[in-house]
């Protein structure tokens, strides 16, 4: 064990074990009024139980008191775009125009690398101000762009997975590359960012619809030769698009099979929005491990419908959140736990029952399994790393109100999806490093340049 060792001294929530298996009791999650948690200087949780005892055994460590606040794991987001982060909020157009009049535009101007650097710091500046810790990210189509955030998700210490877009038809010219193109490119995007610090890298075809054949056998090609990497792409989101698809590809079974037919799915890939699977391509996603980035804000903004929760869960398929930024209306996962929340809810019969805990759940630990990182984050377990997000709510705010009235735990924690936001997340961690302080995000790498500050709210 290393030297130097923090005990924090919190009230805390996670969910180490699942809330949507039967075998777990109630209430879904973990609280503990008075936790310690020791985290050694390479940033793992050494050990964890009540404040007094962890002390006891521990009187050497510096003792840091989070009791103004409550103590989370770190949010993890597993459907944002990078280039998108201008285009939040354009609302009333479905997937396929808004494509065309909103995301597509911005996205070349992603060409430029100053602009794309410009746009890498908005957007880390927004996962770490929204508490997110964990990401996988959709790219851009620009090879330099891709540079530019993985240079910024770095300086920063975030955890992020993330790769070069690629397509070759159906989009603007400049988006276009080539099969051959698309392998160059990620493999030498790969071997500069793969296994650095704590980025990893995403074979990211946008979709099918965009993607020819050929592009995808290229990603696999790039599969192949960097281990570890993670696949990402979208499906049957919007029913003109998957009707699209139908067309491009007359010899697949369905939009699952365009991926699967080049064994482009596993438990390495997660695949956004599945709002309208058919129980094959259900069955085979269970299959394959792969997972599902459920984006409710998206999802409603789009008109793309909604969720099958429960028969996703029902098929064996693993499910966690995505912001989907820009076409999801912001970089708050809490929001989008209340969101799956209303949408489900008011899916009557066909909806899936959440409480506070399925939430947590949804927005930390299910998304570090989505990810692979399930071993590694997720939860305030010992032999975790210490990936967390302190909530303290400006005094006389709702939120401040109702987690100093809240009657039990579950009401405290229903209070913190129903009201938290940006304005709320003080302090955030990734790996023992504090990257937010008091509301502000700072980077902590050697590389960083002084005094930089970017205001959190
Ligand atoms: N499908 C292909 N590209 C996109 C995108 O940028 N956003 C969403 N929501 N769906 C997509
Ligand atoms: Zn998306």
């Amino acid at each position: 064990m290393s030297g130097t060792r923090v005990l924090y001294r919190a009230r805390a929530f996670d969910t180490p074990d699942d809330p949507f298996d039967p075998a777990t009791a109630g209430p879904g999650f973990r609280h503990d009024d008075d936790l310690g948690l020791l985290v050694s200087d390479d940033g793992v949780i050494r050990a964890r139980g009540p404040f007094a005892a962890v002390a006891a055994a521990h009187r050497d460590a510096a003792v840091i008191d989070l009791r103004a606040g409550l103590l989370l794991p770190g949010l993890v987001d597993t459907h944002v775009h990078f280039p998108q982060v201008r285009v939040i909020g354009a609302l009333g157009m479905p997937l396929l125009e808004w494509l065309d009049r909103c995301a597509l535009p911005e996205e070349q101007h992603l060409a430029s690398p100053s602009y794309a650097a410009t746009i890498a710091g908005e957007f880390v500046a927004g996962l770490v101000s929204a508490g997110t810790t964990t990401s996988l990210v959709f790219g851009s189509h620009f090879a330099p762009a891709v540079d530019a955030l993985l240079a910024e998700a770095e300086r920063y210490g975030l955890r992020m997975t993330s790769g070069l877009v690629v397509s070759d038809r159906m989009l603007p010219d400049p988006l276009l590359t080539t099969p051959q193109r698309a392998y160059d490119e990620a493999l030498a995007l790969a071997s500069r960012w793969h296994g650095r610090e704590r980025l990893r890298y995403a074979v990211t075809p946008r979709f099918s619809l965009s993607a020819s054949d050929p592009v995808l056998a290229a990603c696999r090609a790039v599969l192949d030769s960097v281990d570890g990497a993670c696949f990402t792409s979208h499906v049957n989101e919007n029913n003109a698009e998957v009707a699209t698809v139908a067309g491009q590809f007359p010899d697949r079974a369905h939009y699952v099979d365009t991926y699967d037919h080049h064994a482009l799915l596993g438990s390495f890939a997660v695949l956004a929005h599945n709002v309208h699977p058919t129980d094959p391509e259900l069955a085979v996603m269970a299959a394959r491990g792969t997972a599902v980035a459920y984006c409710p804000t998206s999802n409603a903004a789009l008109g793309s419908g909604m969720f099958p929760l429960t028969r996703h869960l029902a098929a064996g398929v693993r499910v966690a959140l995505g912001s989907d930024v820009g076409a999801g209306t912001g970089f708050s996962i809490f929001k989008e736990g209340l969101q799956a929340y209303f949408l489900q809810h008011l899916m009557g019969d066909q909806g899936m029952p959440l409480g506070a805990g399925h939430l947590l759940h949804l927005a930390t630990a299910a998304g570090a399994a989505a990810l692979g990182l399930g071993d590694t984050v997720g939860d305030l377990s010992e032999g975790k790393q210490f990936d967390a997000l302190l909530l303290r709510p400006p005094p006389g705010t709702a939120l401040d109100i109702g987690l100093r009235h809240a009657e039990t735990p579950e009401a405290a924690l229903g209070k913190v999806f129903a009201l938290a936001s940006d304005a709320d997340v003080a302090d955030v961690w990734v790996g023992g490093e504090q990257i937010a302080s008091g509301g502000f995000v700072r980077p902590v790498t050697p590389r960083a340049p002084a005094g930089r500050r970017t205001p959190a709210g």
